[in-house]
């Protein structure tokens, strides 16, 4: 089987819904952010304070190139993977993407309380969503299939997306 990859915004569900999938299907999860966090030994946080954003980039592309040689998992990527073609690219080899879509509203109340994410910190919160979503629309367009998750609950995105797979 091709690998399920799922791309998207900051709070789009990749991680809850790339759980339900791996569940079911029985079969391995991915997350390049984790991946990304055991290469620093540090949370993503920590990493973009001490090694900055670029450095951070630079390690999450050597994890899509390790990970997109596997086959038969669900990756789910850090919403700014796509933003790099040749990691879309590496990511097409082996696997079908799947663009997990969320409206910016969705994606404040999803992260209202998060302070995890060094991207949305500084500023006010929805504008910054507003901003980073428009400006990456384009690369996040550039998927194979394109799931709606204001309309559908993470349980029915997960066998929606296995039906289609
Ligand atoms: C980022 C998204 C985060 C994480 C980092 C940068 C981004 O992953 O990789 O904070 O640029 O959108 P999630 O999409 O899993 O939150």
């Amino acid at each position: 089987m091709k690998n399920i990859v799922l791309t998207g915004f900051m709070g789009s569900g990749k991680t809850t819904i790339g759980k339900l999938i791996a569940e079911k299907l029985d079969i391995e999860l991915i997350d390049t952010d984790s991946e990304v966090i055991k290469e620093f030994g540090m949370t993503i946080d920590k990493i973009f304070e001490v090694h900055g954003e670029k450095k951070f980039r630079e390690v999450e592309t050597k994890v899509i190139e390790r990970v997109s040689k596997l086959e038969n998992v669900v990756i789910s990527t850090g919403g700014g993977v796509v933003l790099n073609p040749e990691n879309v690219k590496l990511l097409r080899e082996n696997g079908v993407i799947y663009f997990l879509y969320a409206s910016a509203e969705s994606i404040l109340k999803r992260l209202k309380d998060d302070d995890t994410r060094p991207l949305l910190k500084s500023g006010d919160k929805l504008s910054n969503i507003i901003k980073l979503l428009n400006m990456r629309m384009p690369f996040y367009k550039n998927c194979d299939f394109e799931i709606n998750t204001d309309i559908l609950t993470p349980e029915l995105a997960a066998e929606k997306i296995i039906s289609i797979h």
